[in-house]
Order: structure tokens, then sequence, then C-alpha cells
């Protein structure tokens, strides 16, 4: 079987000695827990000066559970696969990571990381932007399809990065193309890492990109969805990882969000919804749909009824795409029409609702797609639309496994409860 070929490729490779400066990679397994007890600072995990100060200025006051667990190892080169509830900062624990590890000579990447989307690589990079602000000499590239490949090239060729994010095809082309060098990566990044790896076609360029890199390096991976059959496959990349899950997935609800359904034929979607536009008191909104014509119909609509929306999904050119992507974070448009291709891993801050126009394909992209509104522990709304028996068929899936109670709209909703008061 070809995904049975895939799988084979490290087998016969020897652990390697740990790279980590002192002892051995003990392998820890770690239930999550999503109290927050630690009242330590980002302090004590003995980052470079320049780190902390940059992470005082984005105004993280204490790590997150993640961060907490994470950091220490991850900063002592140990590989890491890691599972934690959406939204509570996996980004920044392999951001700081690397950056505290990264030794920079020019004209080397040392960094690589991927993710499933274009989107998502563009704001990853920023992260790593945010985080290097007072590493003046560390540059940071990102590389993704849809945008002309001379570009790249010749980045690559003038100001080679230390650190590339990006999506796995643009980055096995310029591989193979001999203009990127990964013989001198030393950690290797899959954010969403589920999803990378059961899409056959993407798992297949990872894999033929980790085939290129140094035997020797940092593997971590990380995403809110580990399930227990794509775990080893994740595993296959690495040497006796640090591994943090979630097994108990009532774990992953987020306890600031409030999770409602209306139970309404398909003809009422649109009314209904405008209408719940008006009444509920929103900072920004997004609302996914299953399909790109029902983005682009959607979003018409509401700009018809001078909504200010605005539509994201894969068949528009990718320069529009990455437009949008900016006018919503920079919250010059309030609402934003999207496909599943903005279920994960982006982080919009003042996002509060998320609607579910359409019903989730599963409870996963569910969880991701939800979580999009309160991030980081902060106060949102989800409101999910069941117009059939497949629908309801799902969402009981959702509420019985994260044993969360999904109860009906009611009439009124009081604002404190989805809305931050600043
Ligand atoms: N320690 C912290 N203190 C305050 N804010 C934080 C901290 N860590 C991360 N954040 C912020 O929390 C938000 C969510 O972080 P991030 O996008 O990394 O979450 P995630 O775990 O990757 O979620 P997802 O599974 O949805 O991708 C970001 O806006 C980030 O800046
Ligand atoms: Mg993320």
């Amino acid at each position: 079987m070809a995904d049975e070929e895939l799988l084979d490729y490290e087998e016969e490779e020897q652990p390697q000695e740990p790279q980590g400066q002192n002892g051995t990679k003990a392998k820890k397994d770690i239930k999550g827990t999503y109290v927050s007890i630690h009242s330590s600072g980002f302090k004590d995990f003995l980052l470079k000066p320049e780190l902390l100060r940059a992470i005082m200025d984005c105004g993280f006051e204490h790590p997150s559970e993640v961060q907490h667990e994470c950091i220490p190892q991850a900063i002592l080169s140990m590989d890491v696969i890691c599972q934690a509830k959406s939204g509570m900062g996996k980004t920044a624990v392999f951001v700081l990571a690397t950056l505290q590890q990264l030794e920079s000579v020019d004209g080397q990447v040392s960094v690589l990381v991927m993710c499933h989307t274009r989107e998502l690589a563009f704001q990853i990079s920023k992260e790593y932007e945010r985080f290097c602000k007072y590493m003046p000499t560390v540059k940071v590239g990102v590389f993704f399809g849809g945008v002309g490949i001379k570009k790249d090239e010749e980045t690559l060729k003038k100001n080679c990065p230390h650190i590339v994010v990006g999506t796995p095809g643009r980055v096995l082309a310029l591989a193979r193309a001999g203009t990127l060098n990964l013989k001198h990566i030393k950690h290797f990044v899959l954010d969403e890492c589920d999803k990378m790896l059961e899409q056959l076609d993407m798992r297949a360029d990872v894999q033929e990109i980790f085939k290129m890199t140094p035997h020797d390096k940092q593997v971590m991976m990380f995403s809110a969805t580990l399930s227990k059959e794509i775990r080893p496959v994740c595993k296959k990349f690495m040497q006796d990882p640090m591994e943090v899950y979630v097994d108990d997935e009532t774990k992953l609800t987020l306890h600031g969000l409030r999770q409602h359904y209306v139970k309404l034929t398909e003809s009422e979607k649109n009314k209904k919804l405008l209408d719940l536009l008006d009444a509920l008191e929103f900072n920004q909104v997004v609302i996914f749909v299953k399909s790109v014509q029902r983005c682009m119909a959607l979003a018409q609509l509401l700009v018809e009824q001078n909504f200010p929306a605005i539509a994201i999904h894969r068949t528009m050119p990718q320069e529009e795409r990455l437009s949008r992507y900016q006018q919503f974070k920079n919250f010059q448009k309030r609402i934003l029409v999207a496909t599943n291709l903005f279920g994960r891993g982006m982080d919009i801050e003042r996002v509060n609702i998320v609607f579910n126009y359409d019903m989730p394909e599963d409870s996963d992209t569910y969880l991701h797609r939800v979580a999009r509104a309160g991030r980081f522990g902060t106060k949102g709304l989800a409101i999910t639309f069941v117009s059939d028996e497949n629908d309801v068929r799902i969402l009981n899936q959702i509420q019985e496994r994260f044993v969360v109670n999904i109860t009906e709209l009611p009439d009124e909703i009081d604002i404190s409860t989805y809305i931050e008061s600043k």
C-alpha cells in the first residue's frame, strides 16, 4: 500500500545521541490539564534578553499551560509532539524555542516551519518577525504557492533567510530546484501536523522535504487535534519525542466560548443570519460555509445588505487572498465569509462570533472552526445552523465527544457573556 510505503522511510535509522545540553531526552507523557496554575513568568525559561523584551512588548504576562510544559524541553532541542487546545499559544512554543536556539549563519537556512495553508504560513512568519524584533540580524522568509516563484528564488539567492516558513508544495519546488538548501536545517516544525500528514499528497511532499534535511535535527509538531491514528505517523519523523496529548477530549472545550445551535431549513438561513447580525454585538465575525460558491454568494448577499463583509476562498488569486486576510486582520472589515481554508490556526484577536452557516463535516473541523472566537481564553460565541438529519448527527457527535452542551439559541443573550468588556 502506498500509505505503508510512505511510513517506512526511516525505519532502519538508529536513534541518535540527544542534542540537548544537559542529559538525555527523557520520555515524558504529559496529560493536559488546562487549569492555569502557573504563576511563574517567561523569565524562568532563561530565554535570551532580546526575546524576553519582545515577549514583554507583545503584552504576554504569563506563559500558558502548553508553553509552560513545552518551552523548557523544546529549548533543549528535544523533539516535541504537542496537542493543546486552540488559541492557547502553540505558535509561541516553536517560535520562541527556535529563536532561542538559533545561531544564525549567513547564507544558511537553519529553521524550517511548514503548515497547511498559505495564510497560516504568512501569519507564522509575522509571529517570527514580532519575536525577533530585537535580533536585527535574523532574517525570516515566507514561501508559498500561488505567487511567482522567481521572487522567492531571488530572495534565497540574494538575501537568504535563516528561518523559512512555508507550505510544502512551494518549499519542495524550491528545494528540488536547488535554490533552497536544506542541508543546514537544525529545526523542523510542522504546525497543524495532523492535517498535513492526513492528506497523502501533502504528506508525500513533507516526507520528501524531510529527507533532504540532515538526520540530526530537532523535530516539533503541533495541533489541537491529534487522533490516536495520526500520532504514530507523526512520531515516525521523531526520535524519542516529548509527547503532550489531551486524551480527555472534554478538555479541548474552550471555556470562554458559548455554543448554540439554530434549527432551521436551508431556505431560512439567510434571513436568520441577517437578523442575528443585526441583533448581536460583535467586534468581528467569521461565517463558515461548505463550498467556494456558497462563500462567494453569501458574501455578495451581505455586501448588498450593507454589511462590511468580505469573502476568502481558495479559488481567488493569492495576492487577493492575502490582501483580504490583511484587511480582516487590520479590522478594516468586520465580517469574513470563509471556507475551511480559514478554519485552522488563523488568529484574529477581535473575532468574538463564529457562525457555522453550514455544518462542518466532522467534529474536528467544528472544534477548530469555533476556536477562531475566544482566543487565549477570551469570551466568544459560536452559532451553528442545523438544517437536516446529517447536521443533527454531527451536532450530536460533537456534544458526545467533547461532553459539551450545545443548546438552542435563546431569543436574548446577555452581551457580557460573549464580548470582552474593555
Ligand atoms: N502567554 C501568552 N500571553 C498572552 N497572549 C498569548 C500568550 N501566548 C499566546 N498568546 C496569544 O494567544 C493567541 C493564540 O495563540 P496561537 O495562535 O499560538 O494559538 P494556537 O494554540 O496555535 O491555536 P490554534 O490551535 O487555533 O492554532 C495569539 O494571539 C497569541 O498572540
Ligand atoms: Mg496554531
